[in-house]
């Protein structure tokens, strides 16, 4: 799969491989091209375990007579200091075992910097020389460290433009042990080109496989050009084409969220970054419509990012993967199993509430929490019980918190059973109280803002609040203290980290929070959605993690 990647107006040529052996052949394919275009073609070079597979190949293309390297001359990005071509890490020994001794390159051809060089400064500055009067590399091949190293350019306030000693970072250091016998064998400096030197290079290919490289090759994806991930500087270079494999790339996730009225989608990465969003709207004909709109969009986004999962956060009731919604075509649909069959990927289904609750867990207010319960205070209550960090979803219906009953016979709720949570502590029932204290007060600031625009919503009952109404104040102290109760059964059942609150109403922020707090007997704390309406997408996106 070839993908053409935009970054800031920046191309980048991306070829997404099944697996190591497809990422060792087309890379290798490539060399093979440029040797033919221009059999004296100057190659540079690295190591490290990701290009052995593409230097098997060209060892075969070679033996069969298809490439040759008899007029090639190659650069190597970089060594160890000190280190002597014996030692078998050196990567004087590492081209030697895996391409020089095996194919027809001429050895005064070849050049690796001296691992003990008297003067390092002097070595370098002849490397430099010896590429200049070379005329300059063609073909530049590149690996890439954990931390977004390139050759041993590490990440650092300011990056050596030239060929130079440099000092190695403790996670190069750890990540580079695993092939020497014991952790302080290995070298603590290194000579490497600069970044300049390669950025000369007329074309380059930078490889990446397996799931160690996901966070990189992500961060290389989606970061702005930066010098604590050097590879990102590639990024300013004419030709450079990335060739991944799957375990390197899929590490991104697409969200669903369904609505009423839009469906949000979002591609969040390894790590945690929301890096696309969009929406259509919602077009509730029947349930196959809907279902192919959605199918569409994921495909459509599946173009531009290889998603590894898709996770859908949907309203409604889920019985045995049956959704079941009263504002969407949806009457017992097997979402999941249909529209995993459509795109032909695993899909996963939750409630929106849950996946919302998911999002702030992982990403948003509740990031330091384990245990959190999240409390969507709008039109009724909803919510979402995350465990250990995962939904606890029970037979697939857990978090619908605002029908827990707060009333032995009180209001009649929608959902058939009397004194509902949502029916004293939601928007809806602050509303509902204050617009008949509004009616009953006549003399009221209440009134006059209800008479005005003919109706009360959470805003302008936060307009009577800061009036000092005494009719809003009596209206709001008997919904913080229903709100309070719930919030405390809960906090007893669950004994949660934290407790956070999303909704419209929390826009009210500290004026919500510090009168609430009075009430709330538990002292776990109690934030409001930092992810806002996004919480959603995210939740769902990373129900595939
Ligand atoms: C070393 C080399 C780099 C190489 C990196 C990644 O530090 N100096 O040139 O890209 O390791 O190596 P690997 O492919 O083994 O992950």
């Amino acid at each position: 799969m070839i993908l053409s990647i935009e970054w800031g107006g920046f191309f980048m040529k991306l070829i997404l491989c099944e697996d190591y052996d497809e990422l060792s052949s087309k890379a290798a394919q490539i060399v093979a091209e440029q040797l033919k275009a221009k059999p004296d073609s100057v190659l540079g070079l690295a190591t490290g375990a990701t290009p052995v597979g593409m230097y098997r190949i060209l060892v075969q293309m070679n033996r069969k007579k298809e490439i040759d390297f008899s007029k090639v001359k190659s650069f190597n990005l970089d060594e160890y200091y000190p280190i002597s071509d014996a030692n078998t890490q050196s990567y004087h020994y590492f081209m030697k075992e895996n391409l020089f001794s095996k194919i027809d390159i001429l050895p005064e051809n070849t050049h690796i910097l001296n691992g003990l060089a008297d003067d390092p400064e002097a070595e370098c500055e002849r490397f430099e020389e010896m590429i200049e009067s070379s005329g300059g590399i063609d073909l530049q091949v590149l690996g890439i460290g954990q931390n977004g190293h390139i050759g041993f350019n590490e990440p650092s306030v300011t990056l050596n433009s030239k060929t130079h000693l440099t000092p190695l970072t403790e996670s190069t250091i750890n990540a580079n042990s695993r092939f020497f016998e014991r952790y302080e064998d290995v070298p603590r400096q290194a000579l490497t080109m600069g970044m300049g030197t390669i950025f000369r290079a007329k074309k380059i290919i930078l490889l990446a496989s397996g799931e160690n490289k996901n966070k990189v090759v992500s961060e290389l994806m989606n970061s702005d050009i930066n010098t604590s991930v050097p590879a990102t500087m590639l990024k300013l270079h004419p030709d450079v084409t990335l060739i991944c494999d799957k375990t390197a790339y899929m590490s991104q996730y697409l969200g669903v969220d369904i609505g009423g009225t839009e469906i949000k989608f979002g591609v969040v990465d390894s790590s945690h970054k929301l890096v696309h969003r969009e929406s259509i709207q919602t077009n509730c004909t029947n349930e196959k419509k809907l279902i192919g709109d959605i199918a569409d969009k994921c495909r459509e986004i599946m173009e531009k990012y290889p998603i590894a999962h898709i996770g859908v956060g949907t309203p409604g009731i889920i019985h045995d993967n049956k959704v079941a919604a009263v504002n969407l075509p949806f009457n017992n649909t097997e979402l999941e199993k249909k529209l995993s069959s459509y795109l032909d990927m695993p899909v996963k289904v939750s409630n929106d509430a849950n996946c919302a609750a998911l999002g702030e867990a992982v990403c948003g207010a509740g990031k330091s929490a384990k245990n959190i319960i999240m409390i969507t205070i709008g039109t009724g209550i909803g919510g979402g019980i995350i465990i250990g960090g995962k939904i606890y979803q029970g037979r697939g219906n857990a978090g619908e918190i605002g029908h827990m009953c707060i009333q032995i016979g009180g209001k009649e709720c929608s959902c058939g059973l009397r004194g509902c949570w949502e029916r004293y502590a939601s928007v809806s029932a602050l509303v509902e109280n204050a617009e008949k204290a509004a009616k009953d007060n006549v003399d009221s600031v209440l009134h006059s803002i209800y008479n005005k625009n003919g109706e009360l919503n959470g805003k302008l009952i936060f307009e009577a609040l800061e009036k000092k109404c005494p009719a809003a104040q009596a209206v709001f102290s008997e919904y913080l203290h229903y709100l309070a109760a719930g919030i405390d059964s809960l906090i007893l059942i669950f004994d949660p980290d934290m407790i956070v609150l999303s909704g419209g109403i929390t826009g009210a922020g500290d004026k919500l929070i510090n009168p609430l707090l009075k009430y709330v007997k538990s002292d776990i704390p109690i934030k409001i959605s930092s992810l806002k309406s996004d919480a959603g997408i995210y939740g769902a996106a990373l129900m595939g993690e």
